[in-house]
């Protein structure tokens, strides 16, 4: 078996359900509740920027308050401890990982950032954000929160490649593999030789393309499995 010295692993919104966040796909999830199309894309913020506002104002108030399971603190134990190198990629805006105290390449943004769409200056978000918020360095009045929308190209991507096409394992966790790039990672790990893992509560739409599966809560499943690779 090949030796494991480069791990990348990706989170989704499920490693944060147990925190109490929501996911976006799971029965009555975000995007149950809100059209994608009303407050997830460029066109949604020129067209209706308060109710964009209000929609991660109230994810930001929700991440403020929530708090990292053991899932989140184990990826942390793992980035500390591991005697190779642990890249975390995650898709969530909500800081957790962070708060665990783990370093994480965040893809699509952070609810905790303010970006301006001007001069592309970002910042800490106040926790609540108002239309025509002027940029702490331009001035321009069109500050935006510091998210992917669909449209745009995530962050980090050459970096994320990079360790992708140079990992010995790559993990997928809590992510339901429907949104691109990021559901494509399992793909370009396989073509760079790796061990594929997915762990999350059922099979997500990118399960076959996984060598190993382990099924559960990620506040169980994600503990055990880093033991395993700490061992
Ligand atoms: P989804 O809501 O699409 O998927 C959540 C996944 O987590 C599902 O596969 C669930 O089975 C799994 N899950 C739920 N609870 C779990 C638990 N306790 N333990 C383990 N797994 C659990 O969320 P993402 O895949 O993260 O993008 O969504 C990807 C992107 O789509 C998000 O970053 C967001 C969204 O639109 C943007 O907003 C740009």
């Amino acid at each position: 078996m090949r030796r494991i010295d480069r791990i990348v692993i990706l989170t989704g919104a499920g490693i944060s359900a147990e925190s109490g966040l929501g996911t976006f796909r799971d029965e009555g999830g975000l995007w149950a509740q809100h059209r994608i199309e009303d407050v997830a894309t460029p066109e949604a913020f020129a067209r209706n920027p308060d109710l964009v506002h209000r929609f991660y104002n109230a994810r930001r108030m929700q991440a403020a308050d929530a708090t990292p399971n053991a899932a989140h603190h184990a990826l942390a134990r793992l980035q500390a401890r591991f005697s190779g190198d642990v890249m975390l990629v995650t898709q969530n805006v909500d800081g957790l990982h962070e708060k665990a105290g783990a370093q994480a390449v965040h893809m699509h943004g952070e609810l905790a950032r303010a970006l301006c769409p001007t001069c592309g200056h970002r910042w800490e978000a106040p926790i609540e954000m108002t239309v025509g918020e002027p940029c702490v360095a331009c001035a321009a009045p069109t500050a935006r929160p510091d998210i992917v929308w669909f449209g745009e190209i995530p962050y980090h991507m050459e970096q994320i490649l990079d360790a992708l096409q140079t990992c010995d394992l790559f993990a997928a966790i809590g992510t339901s593999g429907q949104v691109y790039p990021a559901a494509g990672f399992v793909e370009e790990a396989r073509m760079a030789g790796a061990a594929t893992v997915e762990l999350n509560l059922r099979d997500s739409d990118m399960s076959h393309a996984f060598d190993d599966h382990i099924t559960g809560p990620a506040s169980k499943t994600v503990p055990a499995w880093v033991d395993r690779l700490l061992a």
